[in-house]
């Protein structure tokens, strides 16, 4: 079989990219997207959060997928295109590919370079598989149409990663794979969705001692210091990541230490001391509560299995 194909879509309207950004930047408060955290050295942070011992979505899911492996793949069936959301490294699809046999690998991701290596590193082991690389910010709209086969597809959304929109969001995209499932008898989704649990051990997995997930968030202002050519005072910002009980997420934001002027795109920004710049929301949902939210979106037929001591689940819906 030939090489990867990759399809990049990512610099489809830079200009409309770089006035959303300012707005965002502008408005009162001001947030910037969880999408300008990925960039390589971002990557490479969030696989270290990834490995951190407060972190433990990551190896909960790990292990729940161990688990029940033979259970999950007999639900999901087997030679379905496999639609990996999110990819990244690609090293958590690389588990189910012997158990799914799918004729067909579509890596989907923000971070171009990153699903670009992993492919190429995969190829060797499975040289029956068509592999696919889309890189693309499905956290906007999630275009699949001129990718998809007409084939039944598992869609693959692991990591708790549907936690960073918020649950309308949710819905939202859920409703558009729930589209893609029902144009394709025999799909589903596998996804990964972490629960509500103590607040003292939601507050340490984005707060870690080490500070990796500080450098994580404080790392977007770089990145868009070096994409956008912005003037942020790396050094002038810090880590603010906990969880608000009330609205059952994690909030990461950047704290200005001290009255601060900005220069953003030739406009001048002022960040008080204090004043906090919103870059993430990472929800947490109860099992009832995302069931809830799948049946919204069009699922019928939902099964859930539970981690063992944490509060994290892994749902197949159809
Ligand atoms: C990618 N996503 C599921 C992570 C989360 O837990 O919401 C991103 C993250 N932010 C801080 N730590 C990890």
């Amino acid at each position: 079989m030939d090489g990867p194909l990759l399809i990049d879509r990512l610099a489809f309207d830079p200009e409309a990219e770089r006035r959303d950004l300012m707005a965002g930047l502008l408005r009162n408060p001001a947030s910037i997207a969880p999408k300008y955290f990925y960039d390589e050295l971002g990557c490479a942070l969030y696989g270290a959060i990834c490995r951190l011992p407060e972190y433990y979505p990551t190896r909960t899911e790990v292990a729940l997928f161990q688990e029940k492996r033979l259970e999950m793949a007999e639900a999901i069936g087997q030679g379905r295109q496999f639609i990996d959301l999110g990819a990244g490294d690609c090293c958590k699809a690389k588990g189910w590919l012997p158990f799914l046999a799918p004729a067909r690998y579509v890596a989907v991701d923000i971070a171009l370079a990153e699903i670009t290596g992993a492919l190429e590193r995969l190829a060797p082991d499975f040289p029956g598989v068509e592999l696919v690389g889309v890189a693309t910010d499905f956290s906007h709209a999630l275009d699949l149409d001129d990718v998809l086969t007409e084939t039944p597809a598992l869609f693959f959304y692991p990591g708790s990663s549907i936690g960073n929109f918020t649950p309308a969001q949710a819905r939202t995209f859920l409703a558009r794979i729930r589209h893609y499932c029902v144009a394709r008898p025999g799909s589903s989704l596998l996804i990964g969705v972490d629960g509500k649990k103590d607040k003292a051990l939601l507050d340490a997995a984005y707060d870690d001692a080490l500070g990796v997930t500080a450098a994580f968030n404080r790392n977007a202002l770089r990145h868009l210091n070096a994409k956008f050519g912005l003037e942020f005072d790396v050094g002038g910002f810090v880590h603010a990541g906990f969880y608000n009980e009330a609205e059952g997420r994690i909030e990461m934001h950047l704290e200005s230490v001290r009255d601060q002027s900005v220069l953003l795109d030739g406009q001048e920004r002022v960040f008080r001391k204090g004043e906090r710049i919103h870059t993430e929301n990472s929800y947490k949902y109860a099992p009832a509560e995302f069931e809830a939210v799948l049946t919204d979106a069009g699922f019928a037929s939902i099964r859930r299995w539970d981690a063992a001591g944490v509060a994290y689940s892994v749902y197949h819906a159809a």
